[in-house]
């Protein structure tokens, strides 16, 4: 029986997991770079952008009233940070082999450091608790796609079928099971901070509306650096739909179809991200994850100690 059946509340907790990097390749699809570096992407944007959810997170624990809440909102905190850690170990991997990412991620770094930090940027009027919220709305729109991503790579038998690197798997598909494990989390954390009814509303939707184009930028810009940058590709190859359509095909990367549906769905007054994925694929896939399950021995052992 799961937590969730017996206590009517699934707990959120984090999994102390570590990966070794050494003998995953550069192109860790094999013979695929432009689906490798898609995907690659999440390490470009995870390191700065979970760490900044962790951020304004801490900023708004006051306002959390709800002791049920709160507890899921220090799983969640607790998941992201790990999450935002172990993605700078796969920077520090592409490093090694020649990769060097700096160029993009201080970009990353500015958007969420400054353009969306603490206080609004370019001295804007905006009231302190108006742009906490907007910042949350923010990770909850954001949210949306981690759980639809982490879903689709929990059975994106593609990457399988392709021979994708077993670490990299791991690593997406551990991350992907946290995400749908913690997927209503910061929807029911901007619920509960957004304020009164119809305001609360309409500004999760101006989270939406300015996420989805500002993601999609970033990924197409993130990949085309990506391949531009690759040592074995030396320049031989350019970012194109065509190409990216190509390896959907494949199974290697999701559907256009997928993802966009997710905005309607997030667009209903009465939506809730619970239905979002399959907490069951989730929860089975981390009772199998090697990092997760050498997590959790590291803590029996450490509990046995
Ligand atoms: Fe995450
Ligand atoms: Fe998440």
């Amino acid at each position: 029986m799961s937590t969730e059946e017996q206590t009517g509340h699934y707990s959120i907790t984090p999994r102390r997991v570590s990966f070794d990097w050494d003998g995953t390749p550069l192109h860790w699809i094999p013979d695929e770079p432009v689906a490798t570096h898609v995907i690659n992407v999440l390490h470009l944007l995870l390191p700065a952008g979970e760490r900044w959810f962790v951020k304004v997170f801490k900023e708004a624990l006051p306002m959390v009233s709800d002791p049920v809440l709160l507890k899921d909102v220090k799983g969640f905190m607790g998941q992201e940070a790990t999450h935002s850690v172990q993605h700078s170990h796969v920077l520090d991997h592409l490093a090694a082999q020649r990769l060097a990412t700096e160029d993009f991620t201080r970009h990353v770094d500015f958007l969420f450091e400054k353009l969306l930090g603490e206080t609004p940027p370019f001295n804007a009027p905006v009231p302190p608790g108006e742009w906490l919220r907007f910042r949350l709305s923010i990770i909850a729109a954001i949210e949306q796609f981690t759980a639809v991503l982490g879903d689709w790579v929990l059975r994106a038998e593609g990457l399988d079928r392709a021979g994708a690197d077993e670490i990299m798997l791991d690593l997406l598909r551990w991350h992907g099971a946290e995400e749908v494990e913690h997927r209503a989390v910061a929807f029911d954390m901007y619920q509960h901070c957004g304020g009164s009814r119809l305001p609360r509303y309409a500004r999760r939707i101006e989270g939406m509306v300015v996420t989805t184009p500002v993601l999609l930028w970033l990924w197409a810009w993130g990949t085309a650096y990506l391949i531009r940058h690759d040592p074995e590709l030396a320049g031989r190859l350019r970012y194109s739909l065509g190409e990216h359509n190509r390896a959907v095909a494949k199974g290697l990367l999701p559907t256009w179809r997928e993802l966009g549906a997710a905005i309607p769905r997030y667009f209903r007054r009465s939506y809730h991200p619970s239905q979002e994925g399959s907490l069951r694929r989730a929860v089975d896939y981390l009772a199998t994850s090697p990092a997760a399950r050498a997590a959790a021995g590291a803590v029996g052992r450490a509990a046995l100690s």
